[in-house]
Order: C-alpha cells, then structure tokens, then sequence
C-alpha cells in the first residue's frame, strides 16, 4: 500500500504512446478477477464529500483515470484529498472539505480530461455555489452535448457560456447562490441529467423534481439518503419515475466503502459464458437493481451466472452486494427493448460480444444515446465486431447481430474509448488466432490493471 496526495490528473488513455495490444486465444479460463471500485459511487463519493462540511472516507473507489479527475477537481475547489491507501485498482481517500457554503473559486480551467460523469455533475453542483468556473476535457469530451445540463440548470438560475450555444465544452459556468426550484422531465433516460439537476436542487429553494420515462441508476439519490438528505420516489402508472428533494440543503459527511464496479465485472461474466471452458467468480459486485441488467439479460441469453448474496447490504449506501459465480454457457440471441438498452447502457458493447458468439439473432433497440458515449459505439461496435468475423447490421438507431459465425483475430480499432477496447480484447481470449487491439490505454479510464487481469486468468 502506498499513500500520498491527490496527484495531478494523469494523461488520458490513448495517448500517442498508446501502444497496440496483441491478444491470443485462451484455452481455459480461471480465477477471481480483482475488479474496481464503481466508478458511478466513487464519483458521487467524491463530489457529495466536497458538498460535506468535515471529514469524509472513502474506502475501494475506483483508482481509474476519471475518478482522479474528479479528485483532482474537488482539490482545486478547496477540498483536502489524500490518497490514504492504495492497491489492485482501488484507492481510499480522505476528503476534508470547508463544505458547499465556502468552496474555492477555481484559479485554473477545470480539466474534465474524459469523463462526462465529472463534467455534468460538477456543472449541477457548481450551479448553485456562488462562483465562477470553467469546464474542459479532452477531444472526445468536446464532443460530447452538454445542453442537456446546461438547459434545465439555466432554468434553475445559473448561466452557462459554451461553443454551440452552451452545449459543447470549454463551458464557462457562473453560478448563484440560491437556484430556483424546477420540475424537470428528462428528455433521454439519463443518471447524469438526473444527479445534475438534483445537485442543483441542493441550492434551490423549495422542491426540485426530475421525472424520467424509465428509472436510471439511482446510485445520487441513494448516497444522498445515506447523508441525511431526504429524497423521495415515485413511479407512475406508465413507469414515469420522479425524484424529489427539497432545498436548500447540504449533505453530511460519513464513511462510505465503494462496491465492485458492475460495469467492469462485465467483461469477465461475458468472457466466461461465451469461453467454452471457464469458471470465474467476481466479488463484492453490486447487484444494484438499476445496475444488474447485465446479469439478467446474459441469463435471458442462457448464461450460468450463480449469484451469491452478501448478507449485509455494503457500504453506507446500503448497495446489494453480491458474489458472482459464472461459467461456459451455450448463449442464444434475445429481442432487447429500449428499456432493456437504457438499463445496460454502458455493457451494450460487450453484450454485441455475446451475441456475437451466441445462436441466433440479437437485437438492441433504441441504442441511439451510444452515438454519444466516449466515441459513437454504435460505429465502434459494428467495426471491430465485423472485422473479427461477425455479421452486424445497424438500422437506424438498432443493431442486429446474426450470432454463431466463428470469431478470428483481426486488427480492431478503440476509438480511445475504454470499452471498446476491453471489448475486444475479451474477444481476443474467444476468436481464433491473434487479436490487434489497436491504442488500448483507454482500459485505464474506468479499469486500471485490466490488461494484467487478463493474463491473469488464463489457466
Ligand atoms: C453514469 C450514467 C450513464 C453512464 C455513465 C455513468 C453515471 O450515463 O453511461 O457511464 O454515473 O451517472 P447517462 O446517464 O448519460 O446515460
């Protein structure tokens, strides 16, 4: 274990000394894969802690290039950030904040580096502080829109300048001490729309409410109750699901330990089903019911997935922890609806990978919100899946695989996107002869000692 302060944030993947990986076929697969922190909590552990007056801890949390940013970046609003304790992957902080009512005006830009998850939910945070700020990130960051926060929080009160009429980084931001409250239904499923309009809320006088047309990971408004915040749910009888909290307020600080990330134990359930022979088992994963559609639709797919439920629930949160066990499936192609797409978004891409290898035909529908991730995925996932030999057809804003057809190494392209690269480098232990993942530097946004488990579990 190694401790020290915050560090500067490190490069993002993909840099021009990314080099390309070669990847060779397994012939078993063993062993319990060391997986992160949830990048989600351990963003929203971060961020909460800066609103929080005092001392908080912050066991496990992902040691990925975005959460650092995100460390970096309460750093430079005022928080005391120590890195108390460091090893495979995860990372313990101490945060000592002056709390939401005494942050620091900014000296500097604000580097986002790649994570949208940083950018939209400083820019709802930063709302209702009295300040000014400006946001930036790297080129596939710039990319992405950000008038989906900046319009319902300019609404609240605060005034945003940015390239596209503010919906496009570098993103200027003054904020207001007190916001106005707003009722807010979201135009795409979106967790980050929702977090940010809810930590403006903590400003805002009276009740904030964000409706969405299905419910998106509810790991703010969890945390948020964890720290005394009430914040109360309801779901209409058309599945509208509407969040409420009344300001203005300020989180308590607390200690809090981050759970297995879901959406890095992925890979592995996966590379498991769709080896013919493995048996891995991944630990202390959350099995959050806004997180474990990738456990559920993998089922759906035919794959042996044993669940072992942790008894308590982990960390203050109170996030279902469980202990998963998966083994070589005979996978069959699934219909999967928006609802189901929206639910898995950020494990579309490894799933393309099961259906690949899987009998049948699988359909996504409604993926267009992927166009938007870290690169357009839906591009991404069409190139490297049909490159390996898979047929892959995207209508629209659906994707058809016709599974079944042998995979065989090629040369795939990341796009500098983490989940494409682990992606196809999971393919590389499946396709015949070697895989190229071409610049695969960006595992360690979200994944850190992700190539090392990799070898790890070749038996
Ligand atoms: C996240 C929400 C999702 C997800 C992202 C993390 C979050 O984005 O893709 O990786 O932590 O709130 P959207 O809510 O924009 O779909």
């Amino acid at each position: 274990m190694t401790t020290g302060n915050v560090p500067a944030r490190a490069p993002v993947g993909g840099s021009a000394a990314d080099q390309a990986m070669v990847v060779r076929p397994a012939g078993r697969l063993r062993g319990t894969p060391a997986l992160p922190g949830d990048k989600s909590i351990s963003h929203r552990a971060l961020l909460l802690a800066l609103l929080a007056e005092g001392e908080s801890t912050i066991a496990a949390a992902g040691d990925g290039e975005d959460v650092r940013t995100t460390a970096a970046i309460i750093a430079a609003l005022g928080a005391g950030v120590e890195r108390t304790g460091v090893g495979g992957g995860r990372v313990d902080y101490r945060v000592v904040s002056p709390g939401g009512a005494a942050l620091t005006e900014p000296e500097g830009v604000l580097d986002c580096g790649n994570s949208g998850t940083t950018t939209r939910l400083l820019a709802g945070l930063l709302a209702g502080r009295d300040l000014f700020a400006v946001l930036d990130g790297d080129a596939s960051l710039r990319r992405r829109p950000m008038g989906r926060v900046t319009e319902p929080l300019t609404r609240m009160g605060a005034a945003f300048a940015g390239r596209g009429g503010g919906a496009l980084l570098p993103l200027a931001i003054t904020g207001r001490r007190v916001l106005t409250a707003i009722r807010y239904d979201t135009p795409v499923p979106s967790a980050q729309v929702k977090s940010a309009v809810l930590l403006a809320g903590l400003a805002a006088d009276g009740e904030t409410a964000v409706t969405e047309s299905v419910a998106t990971r509810d790991h703010t408004e969890r945390m948020l109750r964890a720290r005394g915040i009430a914040v109360e749910e309801t779901t209409g009888p058309d599945g509208a699901h509407t969040v409420r909290l009344d300001g203005p307020v300020l989180p308590a600080a607390i200690r809090e330990t981050v759970p297995a990330d879901p959406s890095g134990a992925a890979f592995w359930l996966v590379a498991g089903a769709a080896h013919p022979d493995a048996e891995l088992r991944l630990e202390g994963v959350s099995t959050n019911p806004t997180r474990r559609a990738i456990i559920d639709i993998l089922r759906r797919m035919g794959a042996s997935i044993e669940e072992h439920d942790r008894p308590a629930p982990g960390g203050a949160d109170g996030e279902p922890l469980a202990d998963l066990v998966v083994r070589s499936s005979d996978l069959r192609g699934v219909d999967l609806s928006p609802a189901d797409v929206a639910a898995a978004i950020d494990e579309i891409p490894v799933l393309a990978l099961a259906a690949a290898t899987a009998a049948g035909t699988t359909r996504f529908r409604g993926a267009g919100e992927l166009r938007h991730k870290e690169s357009d995925r839906i591009a991404g996932i069409a190139a490297g899946l049909t490159a390996l030999g898979a047929r892959v057809r995207v209508e629209g804003d659906d994707i058809e695989i016709q599974g079944g057809a042998p995979l065989r190494g090629a040369v795939t392209e990341t796009h500098d996107d983490h989940r494409l690269a682990m992606t196809f480098a999971i393919a590389g232990l499946i396709a015949g002869g070697e895989t190229v993942i071409d610049r695969p530097g960006s595992a360690a946004i979200s994944y850190p000692g992700f190539f090392h488990q990799l070898e790890g579990v070749r038996a």
